[in-house]
Parts: C-alpha cells; structure tokens; sequence
C-alpha cells in the first residue's frame, strides 16, 4: 500500500547512502512501517515460511552441489558419498530432500488460503499470477532435482514425465529429443537436468521479489476480505508481525526437523535407493507426494475423445488444471472476496480440498482400468474442472453474502 516513507538515517553513513541508494528506506518502508492490516490470522504466516524455504533450499543445495558429480556413472555413488563420508553430509541432504516436501506443504496451504480468501481478486490479479508462476517453477525445481540422485524411481520418472511430451502431434518426438539431449535419457540428460535445476531457485528467487513487490502495490488482503480504510484497520508491520511470523517459523522448524531427524525418508521411496537402471522397470512408478493429484489427472483419461487420443487428453486435462489458475481472476464473478461471508462458497471449497487430498491417493495408486482409484481420479477431474469454470463464475451471481462487514475495526470497535 503506498505510504509516506516513516525512513528516519540514523547515522552519517545512513544519510549518505539514502541519497544515493535509499535501500534501507525501501527495507524500512516494506518490513518494518509496512501499514498491515490488524485481523491477519496464522494463514497469512506461511508467505514469510516459504521464503525461509526457498534460503534454506539454496543453502543447502549449493552446498549439495559442492560434493555431489552429475554423471551416470557416479551420480548415485556421490550422492551416497554425501551421506557417509562429507562432514554433515546426510544432514545436508535430508534437510534438502524434506526441505523441498515443506516447500510444497508450505505452498498448498498458502494457495489454499488465497482461494478462500478470495486473495487473486482485484486488485490482486498479478500478484496472483506471479504466484502461479512461482509454483510452476517451483515443480519444475523438484522433479528435475529428483532425477539427479539417478536411482530407479529418478530415471523412470524422468521418462514418464519427458515422454508425457511425445504424446504433442507432429511435433512431439522431435521435443521429447531436444529436452533429452540425444536418444534416450543418458548422461547428457542428467547434465542439463543438474545445470536447470542449479538455475531455477534463483529464478524464483527474482519472481519471489516482483511478488513480495506486487503484494505491497494494494497492501495485504485480510480475513474479512474488506479493504483497508485508514489507519485504525492497520498496525505497523513491525513489531506485530515479525513476532507473529517468527512464532509460526519456530512451529514450522519443529515440524521440519521431526522428519529430518527422526523420519528422514518417510516422504521419500525406497527404491530410489536402487540405482537407476534401464532395464529393468519398476513394478510401479510414482511421483512425489505432492505431484500426485496431477499425476492422477493425467492417468484419468482412458478413452479418446474425438481426434484427440487417450494419453494427448490426459496431458490437456493436467495442464489445463495448472493453467487454469492463471485465469481464475476472471472467473470469480463475486464481489465478495473472503469465503467467510459465502455459504456455497465455502461448503463447495472445502469440498474442493477434500477432492484435491482424493486425487492424490488416486494418484498414489496403480492404474488399473475399473478400479476404485480411477472412477476417483476421473470424477475428482471433472469436480477440479468444474470448480474453477462452472461454480466459481455462477456462484458469483446465484450467492447471496451474508454479513460482510463494512470495515476492519468496526465490527470490533461497536462492540467495545
Ligand atoms: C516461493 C514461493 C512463495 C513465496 C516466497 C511467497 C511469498 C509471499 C509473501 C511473503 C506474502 C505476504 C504474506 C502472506 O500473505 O502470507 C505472499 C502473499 C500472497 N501470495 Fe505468495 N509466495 C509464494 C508462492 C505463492 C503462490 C504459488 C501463490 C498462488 C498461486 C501465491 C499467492 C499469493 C497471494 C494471492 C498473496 C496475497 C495474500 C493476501 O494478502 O491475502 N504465492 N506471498
């Protein structure tokens, strides 16, 4: 939110640098005097959590590259070298393995809690956008860096997942080629897999900051979804919530250090700890937790439809469901922004998660044709679908809000 600048130099130097590079002005203006909006509950903490999990990913995983070597020969062998010889090693390792798992836990519930608070709406679009494009890269990060440790589930996932592309009319094979770097997935693959996934994160990191820039455009959204309307809605950033952001950071430390120190490989799949091989297939192959609910998407479609075959409509539908986000702006029809004043609104959004967590087991299952898992993964499909293009834009218009308040402090203040 545009304020006046509260940015007091308190030393020579601060005055001399403030008038040619006023950047602890901009540091002061956007984290310290920041007017935040004083109803912001615990949902609103995992913005500053996913920013600590994209540092700690970089840390570790430059310190990871350090050590490790992306050839086939001696990738899995580094990677193992890691964990029993380099001083820390395994701690490195595992803090960025399940560093990657928090990553996404942290990032589903900061989207989830910009659905329901109805955060994309205007004037929120780009950041919104941003954030879709944040997650994008951030899936990208993950599977390219779970292809490098070359176990079995890296090389076949590696394969499903390029040849997901081949499935493109005409034009597919030649790209399936170009992203593998040759024939077949190989050492030139892994190459270019290792120098991508060092480059993304700070990619991120630069969409990270046009995000945090896009978020202090407007000012925060907040529970109730009305805008701010002067000073007595907000507080200072500082010391309100730094503190309150700090608590949820040691709460989410705690919980991402049980499965570092005492689950380590619980999020993982153990035969990642078999070397890659190509002959031999694994009896099931399964992405990462936090794929899975695309994954099942993809294997929903069993039929062609028209012109369009089988696997081509599974990797529209999946696509499609991430594409989607990026126009849900323009979708929602409400004026209402938080779901907390939308009763269908809120009973077909949690709806929506319930669906989302049943995709993902579908997902986690084996794709057999008629089983339980797959009429699961096709109606959670056509529900994922539905919510964004169907319900969303007609709620807007059939709902009727109850009590949205006028302002922040008023509810409040009028019964003090
Ligand atoms: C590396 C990943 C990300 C980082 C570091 C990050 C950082 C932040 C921060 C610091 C805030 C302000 C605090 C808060 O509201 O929690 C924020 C707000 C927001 N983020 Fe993100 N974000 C990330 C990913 C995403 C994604 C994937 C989306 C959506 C697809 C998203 C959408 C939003 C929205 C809509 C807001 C405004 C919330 C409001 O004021 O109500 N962000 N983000």
């Amino acid at each position: 939110m545009a304020h006046e600048s509260t940015y007091k130099p308190s030393s020579a130097f601060e005055k001399w640098l403030d008038t040619r590079l006023p950047i602890l002005r901009l540091a002061h203006d956007s984290f310290v005097d920041f007017p935040t909006p004083k109803n912001l509950n615990y949902w609103w903490t995992f913005g500053g959590i996913l920013t600590f999990c994209l540092i700690v990913q970089i840390i570790s995983g430059v310190v990871l590259a350090m050590h490790y070597t992306p050839h086939v020969d001696f990738a899995f062998a580094s990677v193992e070298h890691i964990m029993r010889d380099v001083n820390y090693g395994w701690l490195i390792r595992y803090i960025h393995a399940n560093g990657a798992s928090m990553f996404f836990i942290a990032v589903y519930i900061h989207m989830f809690r910009g659905l329901f608070y109805g955060s994309y709406k205007n004037p929120r679009e780009v950041l919104w956008i941003l954030g879709v494009l944040i997650y994008v890269l951030m899936m990208a990060t993950a599977f390219l860096g779970y292809v490098l440790p070359w176990g079995q589930m890296s090389f076949w996932g590696a394969t499903v997942i390029t040849s997901l592309f081949g499935s493109i009319p005409l034009v597919g094979d030649a790209i399936v080629s170009w992203l593998w770097g040759g024939f077949a997935i190989d050492n030139q693959t892994l190459n270019r897999f290792f120098s991508l996934h060092y480059l993304i994160p700070f990619l991120l990191f630069g969409v990270v900051i046009l995000h945090i820039w896009a978020l202090h455009v407007p000012g925060n959204n907040n529970p109730k979804g009305v805008d701010v309307k002067g000073p007595q809605d907000t507080l200072p950033f500082h010391p309100y919530y730094t503190v309150k952001d700090a608590f949820a950071l040691i709460l989410f430390v705690i919980f991402f250090a049980m499965f570092v120190f005492y689950a380590p490989n619980m999020l993982g799949h153990p035969d990642n700890y078999i070397p890659a091989n190509f002959l031999v297939t694994p009896e099931h192959i399964v992405p990462e937790w936090y794929f899975l609910p695309f994954y099942a998407m993809l294997r929903a479609v069993t039929f062609d439809i028209l012109f369009i075959p089988a696997k081509l409509g599974g990797v529209i539908l999946m696509f499609g469901a991430i594409l989607t986000l990026l126009v849900l702006p323009w979708l929602d029809t409400s004026r209402v922004r938080s779901g907390r004043y939308r009763p269908w609104f809120k009973l077909f959004f949690f709806l929506f998660v319930v669906v989302c967590i049943a995709l993902g087991w579908a997902g986690s299952q084996p794709a057999e044709d008629g089983s339980l898992q797959m009429y699961i993964a096709q109606l959670g499909s056509v529900y994922y679908m539905a919510f964004f293009w169907v319900i969303i834009p007609l709620l807007g218009v059939l709902e009727t809000p109850v009590n949205v308040p006028d302002s922040i402090s008023k509810p409040v203040l009028q019964n003090a």
